[in-house]
């Protein structure tokens, strides 16, 4: 099973963006240690990152024929993007979304997520962790 997992805006400058909120690793250890779990889990990934709407959009477009699930942070996008959660309702496969934060917890702002409303679920708040457990979700919705 392939999954495509995509890294909205800003993520990459992960390691040196906010450290205290988004930890310091960068986005290349962030995905080896995804790379590693996602082996564990029978499943084989790839990464995007892109910071421009559009592009986001394309990537899931792209997706929905090459790949079995997406697992996507679509960053700041997740708050207000009513394109993107398009874009993931009108593809077939699976969408789980990830964040590294607590969005729940933060500013008023960042505390719904219209991306996830499109998605099969979301996981928040774990770190790096957060895309394991939607890996975890994508596989199970997959009966993998
Ligand atoms: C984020 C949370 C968003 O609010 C923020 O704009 C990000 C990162 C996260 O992974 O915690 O860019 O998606």
């Amino acid at each position: 099973m392939r999954v495509l997992v995509i890294h909205g805006p800003n993520l990459n400058l992960l390691g040196e963006r906010q450290p205290e909120i988004y930890g310091r690793q960068t986005l290349d250890e962030i995905n080896d240690f995804i790379r590693t779990n996602a082996r564990d889990l029978g499943l084989e990934v790839e990464f995007v990152q892109r910071n421009g709407e559009g592009e986001i959009i394309d990537a899931i477009h792209a997706a929905r024929a090459t790949y079995d699930a997406i697992v996507i942070n679509p960053g700041a996008y997740s708050h207000y993007s009513y394109a993107i959660a398009d874009a993931i309702a009108s593809v077939r496969i699976p969408v789980v979304e990830a964040h590294l934060s607590n969005i729940a917890g933060r500013e008023a702002h960042r505390r719904t997520s219209v991306t996830a409303a499109a998605c099969a679920g979301s996981v928040s708040g774990f770190g790096q962790n957060s895309y394991v457990l939607a890996l975890r979700a994508v596989a199970q919705i997959q009966g993998k």
